[in-house]
């Protein structure tokens, strides 16, 4: 077995996910606007640190997706924070796009940059322990959009930075993001997500990336988040399934899906029925950064020093998120 294919599976396994702790300065300065906590630096490390000291990342959290401000902090113990996830078994990721920029030629889409300069960053990652990066194309669905000429300039991203990253010794996660804003449907959703990924794999493979060292972070197949549609968790599996199935060459080790703006309960109860049914030979897990976040960040807002109570909210959302990746996961758990 390769040693990317080896590090891809280390993330995955065994009902393990990915905690996307990923957000640029300016994300996380509106998350934490939005709990009325000043965002510096020392909050910032504060409520992360927090996290990846929470007992459950031993056993649930295969891998951290950090920010480049966040990989070079050090704790209040002394240690990096890649030590800290490291210490508790995990491994360290990096977000490496610039973000998405106005696409030239489409201006009301965008297209991720970030690839000028992208080598010599990967070493430096390297040396401070990252194993794995993300980098996230995003895509609209409207009337007019995603035109040609953003699935095809972001899948093309795509593949140049997981080549980038492969070359590295570092494992890419492949992340193109259908948005959930709008009124589409969930047909709408499930053909633009398949085209779009078509497209990435396409591409990945022009660029000889090898699958097999290489994690899938779609979104699901839901209706858009403005639209009347009433579709059950179980159709939503069903689509997303018979989506990934038929777009994802089975090379690929596992695929860990984003939250993209639901609920941490829907995001559980989507996930759950995704694995109860999964009929593809892929691992389904999870990446989540809201739907694994958003109670511990309210908790801790409340008192900023009170670090148990915070992991204990952190804690009960990365089990339950894990037994969601295994199929195993029922409403009445939530309130045990
Ligand atoms: P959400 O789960 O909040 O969508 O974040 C995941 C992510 O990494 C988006 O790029």
């Amino acid at each position: 077995m390769s040693e990317l294919h080896e590090i891809a599976l280390k993330i995955l396994s065994k009902g393990k996910g990915i905690l996307a702790a990923d957000e640029s300065t300016s994300t996380m300065t509106k998350r934490l606007d939005s709990v009325n906590v000043i965002s510096d630096e020392n909050n910032r490390l504060l409520f992360r640190q927090t996290l990846f000291s929470s007992s459950s990342m031993k056993d649930c959290i295969g891998g951290v997706i950090l920010y480049d401000e966040t990989i070079r902090q050090t704790t209040s113990n002394g240690e990096t924070i890649p030590e800290l996830i490291h210490s508790n078994g995990s491994l360290t990721g990096i977000k490496v796009d610039t973000g998405a920029k106005i696409l030239a030629g489409s201006k009301e889409e965008k297209v991720t940059e970030g690839l000028d300069g992208l080598r010599e960053r990967l070493k430096d990652y390297y040396k401070l322990g990252a194993r794995f990066t993300k980098w996230r194309g995003v895509y609209s669905i409207s009337d007019k959009y995603p035109s040609k000429l953003s699935i095809s300039a972001n899948a093309h991203a795509l593949a140049r930075y997981a080549a980038l990253v492969q070359e590295s010794g570092m494992v890419p996660i492949i992340e193109p993001e259908v948005l959930m804003n709008g009124n589409h449907s969930a047909k709408d959703c499930l053909n633009i997500t398949s085209e779009v990924i078509k497209k990435c794999y396409e591409e990945l493979e022009l660029n000889n990336v090898d699958l097999k060292g290489t994690i899938l972070k779609p979104n699901m197949i839901l209706p858009g988040e403005n639209s009347n549609e009433k579709i059950s968790n179980e159709e939503i599996a069903e689509l997303t399934l018979d989506c990934l199935k038929n777009n994802v060459p089975s090379s690929v080790p596992g695929i860990a899906f984003l939250s993209g703006g639901q609920s941490e309960i829907e995001a559980t109860t989507n996930l759950n029925q995704i694995n109860i049914k999964n009929n593809t030979g892929f691992i389904m897990t999870y990446s989540y950064g809201r739907a694994l976040q958003q109670s511990a960040l309210k908790f801790w807002s409340k008192d900023i020093n009170n670090i148990n109570g915070t992991q204990e909210v952190f804690d009960h959302r990365a089990k339950m998120c894990t037994l969601a990746a295994q199929g195993k996961w029922s409403e009445n758990l939530e309130n045990l």
